[in-house]
């Protein structure tokens, strides 16, 4: 690989053994898969360092103990645990103890404590084009589809990145592989897809279909907003491992379809229909209507300022049946401006919580962190959410009964502790 004096020196350990092993690791990284150089990035979304598996924090302070600091602005994902309020989740006082560890280790390598899956809600927006290194496959499919920010899925590499501030010139930061691949004509009624948890189900029938490739979506309306394209990236990317997505009109790099293919003949056409999406619904929910639930989940991904301004005047003077909990997840940051506002007060009044720094899945309601820490397993028996990337991994991780379904839906289940359809 060619490097520059600057990396040659880094390599040669001019910066110290850390970043000399740092380089040295996305050098092998960067000549596994043909790279011809590294190039500078300009952010890092950092690895969440958590107590849920084995070792993790441990790691994390080891690392930081080296002395080493990051070389670019770099954020930092979520944790098992909400820091600031860990009664809010119920943790184990051990497991919380564990995490906090990781909070002064981040501080003292400039790692900034967001503990988030959206930090481009917290204005981490890198420019157009740009080379980064992210974690988080909900973030990363955002950066590159959305602001046209280039990363791959950094993994743990992007620790390396973030001391460095390099990653190999491969993946996704080429032209050559941010062409579309498949073309999905969306046949869905304009009033079906102003529901967030729509974009979700159709993330995840894409999802399903293209795996790792970049689909490109048309679709028959222009003015998307914001958590429309969060759903559907993160289902995207959870239902396939997709890091990059088109929509023709909306998304920088395809101000038209045939920019989308870079010229290209799509490898396949598909029509997405209303029965399509009613089949996601159907296989993301095995509570029948008028069930018992038992947990409410809002905010996969983590929840901006303006949706808990909604949540809070939605759920005004009503109150959250007894024994469901109800968690609507966002980062810290966002919570204390929700503090200010006094949308917490209003919020919690009604017995849901507003958890910043994790979420459920990200928890210590998974089984396997149940069975360790000897809590009643599984913790939950039944969850309704309006998020498609939540009910994948829940099923699985925290294995308990799912359904997907809208936002009103959602609280009205949580107020009346039965799946309201
Ligand atoms: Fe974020 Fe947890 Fe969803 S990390 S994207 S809220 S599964």
């Amino acid at each position: 690989m060619k490097l520059s004096d600057d990396e040659k020196g880094m390599l040669e350990g001019k910066k110290g053994p850390v970043v000399s092993e740092a380089i040295d690791y996305l050098v092998q990284l960067g000549e596994a898969f043909g790279a011809e150089e590294l190039v500078d990035i300009v952010y890092c979304h950092y690895p969440a360092e958590m107590g849920i598996y084995d070792g993790n924090v441990e790691d994390g302070v080891n690392y930081s103990e080296k002395k080493v600091k990051v070389r670019v602005p770099t954020t930092s994902s979520t944790l098992c645990c909400d820091l600031e309020k860990p009664e809010n989740t119920g943790i184990p006082k051990q497991l919380a103890e564990l995490q906090a560890r990781i909070e002064a280790a981040h501080r003292s390598m400039g790692i900034l404590e967001t503990y988030t899956c959206t930090p481009q809600l917290l204005g981490f927006i890198p420019p157009f084009g740009s080379y980064n290194a992210l974690v988080e496959s909900s973030a990363i499919v955002y950066y590159n589809s959305v602001f046209g920010a280039r990363t791959n899925r950094g993994g743990l590499f992007t620790r390396y990145s973030a001391v460095t501030g390099k990653y190999p010139l491969m993946g996704y930061l080429l032209d050559e592989n941010r062409k579309g691949t498949h073309l999905f004509k969306v046949n869905i009624s304009k009033e079906r897809l102003q529901n967030y948890d729509v974009w979700c189900a159709l993330g995840f029938y894409i999802g399903n279909i293209v795996g790792s490739d970049v689909p490109v979506i048309d679709i028959p309306i222009k003015n998307l907003n914001q958590d429309w394209l969060l759903g559907l990236g993160s289902t995207l990317a959870t239902a396939g491992s997709v890091t990059l997505f088109h929509i023709p009109g909306v998304t920088p790099e395809a101000r038209t379809l045939e920019e989308a293919f870079h010229g290209n003949i799509p490898k396949d056409y598909c029509e997405v229909t209303d029965k399509d999406i009613d089949s996601v619904y159907n296989k993301l929910t095995n509570i029948e209507i008028g069930d018992k639930i038992d947990f409410v989940n809002l905010g996969c991904p983590h929840y901006t300022l303006e949706q808990i301004r909604y949540m809070a005047e939605k759920l005004d003077g009503k109150r959250i049946a007894d024994d469901v909990r109800c968690w609507i997840c966002t980062n810290r940051m966002t919570r204390k401006q929700a503090e200010y506002s006094g949308y917490i007060g209003k919020i919690e009044k009604t017995g849901a919580k507003v958890i910043a720094d994790t979420c459920p899945v990200e928890s210590h309601l998974r089984i396997s962190t149940c069975k360790e820490f000897g809590l009643k397993t599984p913790n939950v028996d039944a969850m309704v959410c309006n998020s498609g990337k939540m009910l994948r991994y829940v099923g699985d991780l925290i294995g308990c009964k799912t359904a997907l379904t809208n936002l009103d839906k959602c609280i009205e289940s949580a107020i009346s502790g039965r799946f309201e359809g």
